[in-house]
């Protein structure tokens, strides 16, 4: 063939192929069969192997994946990729149309409603037409370049229907079906499994080889259009049908609303019409229409005032309750915990969920055997919402908290106004045990290298039995046990040796005293400075602190009273542990006017709009307290992706929780 005609023919292919490949994944409304569609693609690639200087940046045939890279260069967005604020109820979504209407002075906004798609956020980049870079969203600021990932995503067009230069952002996405599939033959082949189609897109785009990627299925809609050269658009509803008429797939049930009643409705439609959808959704995205509108109301330095995410209430699902599990904490308490059939909630999978304590058994009627509603609250911890007494056979068990210890067999006893069980034996292994893990967590000892394993190993070998011990330790016995070598044993030995500086507000904490939590014990430690003030204080001084109770006093007064509490205080100090107050005095918080003035906040789990330490900073800033630990101090647990026991913890104690996003929207109030 004559290089001409060649050259001809490759045109002609492609023209096809992208005619195909926009019909079947932009149409959803296919032409071709996936075998006439595959016998021109492999003519294609014929055709451009043999003649390799006709291969363009947008021939269809980059789609099956091109070269494996070794690394994701960076890139810095040409503007920051921001998150949007939450809004739960209707009443969050019409305080939005009221700060809407009042920032812009209008007296009625339009406004465009749109899914907000479960995948992950990507930015691409045209120039007069042609696709030259696609990138994640990262931290906001700089993101990883994935183009060659990207151009495997079909329904994202290579080529533009006119030689626009532009950035445009939107959510690339697996298809629940998709999922499925690859969910199953990865479980054919004995592979982890992904927990959700999110993190399905996400893995498959992290993939070095763009050729996994090609093999996924991952899907696209673009959702917003951040830069244009030449041209203005006026509104959003605008840019979506221009990007429309560009080649891109956008979502077809976007609407546009005149009033915040028919963002409600659009709202309370698409709740209800979610599993109809072949991609999963977690809410809904209201934008102002109106460009100028959006410009006049500006962005929070993480998330634009024109704009907020609905999101939508806690799955619920049903499961088996198979056992009741007991378990001993620090202050005695027996906890029943339900082990359950696994079941996927909100995009991970359940096995296990706290009943707290009797009364909630008994109340919530929970039978083993029984078939229960679970749903995660706040979306993150499992709960049991309820039984479901229809389903049952007659041989679920009625369940009864056991009269003994199941750890010590000692009797337990329901003291005056709890709902708790405890088990009220000081040498009860569980409870020692508990109490050690607690000396050596991050609010109290914070000693690196030695968690709740070590802490049950060194136990259950008896080298360890008080708190005190700890500081006996040596590197040989160490050494001695499983799992650890030269460089393991010296780091903890030197982490012990560590801990003794410690301010005294964290060996306070960390000594358990019944209703002392992590901030209280700073509270004490700032007002009596060493532990032998402390120790001598009576009820009457220790009330006397603002935040110090009666029961607290009373605990305290008690706990220093006792003779082996007294040993052991002796025994530290003789060891070297520091007993005195270290820190600053605190500040004043009076005049700040933000939501974290004066409250005490832990973070868990992984912040993925910013680090730890600057989440903290900030929260320092505005007057507010970060510890390591839930108590019934805690006013505010942040709950990252993978949030762990924490949460449960926070749960218990009925502290508020808030996901990363809300966290993110307060900070920047
Ligand atoms: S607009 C400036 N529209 O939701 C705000 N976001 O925090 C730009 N998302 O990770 C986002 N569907 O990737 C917008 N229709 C939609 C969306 C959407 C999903 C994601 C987005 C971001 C998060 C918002």
């Amino acid at each position: 063939m004559a290089k001409e005609a060649i050259q001809q023919r490759i045109q002609e292919l492609r023209d096809i192929l992208n005619k195909f490949n926009y019909e079947y994944h932009v149409l959803d409304a296919p032409s071709v069969s996936d075998a006439e569609y595959d016998g021109y693609m492999q003519e294609l690639i014929l055709l451009e192997e043999e003649n390799p200087e006709l291969l363009t940046e947008d021939s269809p045939s980059i789609r099956v994946g091109g070269q494996i890279l070794d690394v994701f260069e960076k890139v810095t967005h040409k503007s920051p990729m921001l998150s949007l604020g939450n809004a739960f109820n209707e009443g969050d979504l019409r305080d939005f149309d009221r700060k809407v209407r009042q920032g812009s002075n209008e007296e009625n906004v339009r406004y465009v409603c749109e899914l907000k798609i479960d995948g992950l956020a990507v930015s691409l980049h045209y120039e007069k037409g042609l696709f030259i870079q696609g990138a994640t969203r990262g931290d906001g600021v700089t993101g990883e370049d994935i183009t060659q990932n990207l151009k495997t995503i079909k329904a994202i067009p290579l080529r533009l229907t006119e030689e626009a230069t532009l950035e445009a952002r939107g959510e690339a996405y697996m298809p629940k079906r998709s999922f499925g599939k690859l969910n199953a033959e990865k479980e054919e082949k004995g592979e982890m499994l992904f927990a959700n189609p999110r993190n399905a897109a996400a893995g498959s785009l992290r993939q070095l080889d763009p050729k996994i990627a090609a093999q996924r299925n991952l899907s696209f809609f673009v959702y917003g259009l951040t830069d244009l050269e030449g041209q203005t658009i006026t509104a959003h509803s605008e840019a979506l049908d221009f990007l429309e008429k560009l080649g891109f797939k956008t979502n077809p049930h976007r609407r546009v609303c005149n009033t915040i009643e028919e963002v409600i409705a659009y709202v309370e439609e698409w709740q209800a019409k979610r599993p109809e959808l072949d991609y999963e959704i977690d809410g809904i995205v209201i934008k102002v229409d109106n460009v100028e509108v959006q410009q006049q109301l500006g962005t929070t330095a993480k998330s634009p005032r024109w704009a907020i995410a609905y999101k939508f209430p806690a799955e619920e699902v049903v499961t088996k309750l198979l056992d009741i599990e007991l378990n001993v904490g620090r202050t005695g308490v027996v906890t029943p915990t339900a082990i359950l059939e696994p079941v996927r909630v909100a995009g991970t999978i359940v096995r296990r969920a706290s009943l707290h304590n009797e009364d909630l058994i008994r109340e919530k009627d929970i039978h083993i055997g029984d078939y229960v509603v679970v749903k995660k609250a706040g979306d993150i911890i499992p709960e049991v919402v309820n039984v479901l007494s229809e389903r049952r056979t007659g041989e679920e068990q009625e369940f009864r908290m056991p009269t003994h210890c199941p750890e010590c067999e000692s009797e337990l006893v329901r003291l005056e106004g709890e709902v708790a069980l405890r088990c009220l034996n000081p040498s009860c292994p569980a409870q020692i045990r508990e109490g050690l893990i607690h000396f050596v967590s991050r609010d109290a000892m914070n000693i690196d290298g030695l968690g709740e394993r070590v802490i049950t190993q060194l136990f259950n070998e008896k080298l360890i039995h008080t708190v005190a011990d700890i500081y006996t330790l040596t590197k040989e016995q160490l050494l001695a046990l499983e799992r650890f070598g030269e460089k393991s044993a010296s780091n903890l030995i030197e982490a012990i040796q560590a801990s003794k500086n410690n301010s005294l507000e964290k060996l306070l904490f960390g000594l358990g005293i019944r209703h002392v939590g992590a901030k209280a014990a700073r509270t004490l430690a700032q007002q009596f400075e060493t532990m032998e003030n402390l120790r001598k204080a009576t009820v009457a001084e220790l009330t006397a602190v603002n935040e110090i109770g009666e029961k607290m006093a009373e605990s305290a007064v008690t706990y220093f009273e006792t003779e082996e509490v007294q040993d052991l205080l002796r025994q530290l100090e003789e060891y070297g542990i520091n007993m005195t107050y270290k820190g600053i005095k605190p500040a004043d918080t009076a005049n700040i006017d933000s939501y974290f003035a004066g409250k005490t906040i832990v973070l868990t789990g992984k912040l993925e709009m910013m680090g730890r330490s600057e989440a903290k900073k900030k929260i320092e800033e505005l007057g507010g307290k970060v510890a390591g630990s839930v108590s019934k101090s805690t006013d505010l647990l942040v709950a990252g992706e993978a949030a762990g026991s924490k949460l449960a913890q926070a749960q218990k104690h009925n502290v508020e929780i808030w996901d990363e996003e809300r966290f993110v929207t307060e900070l920047n109030k």
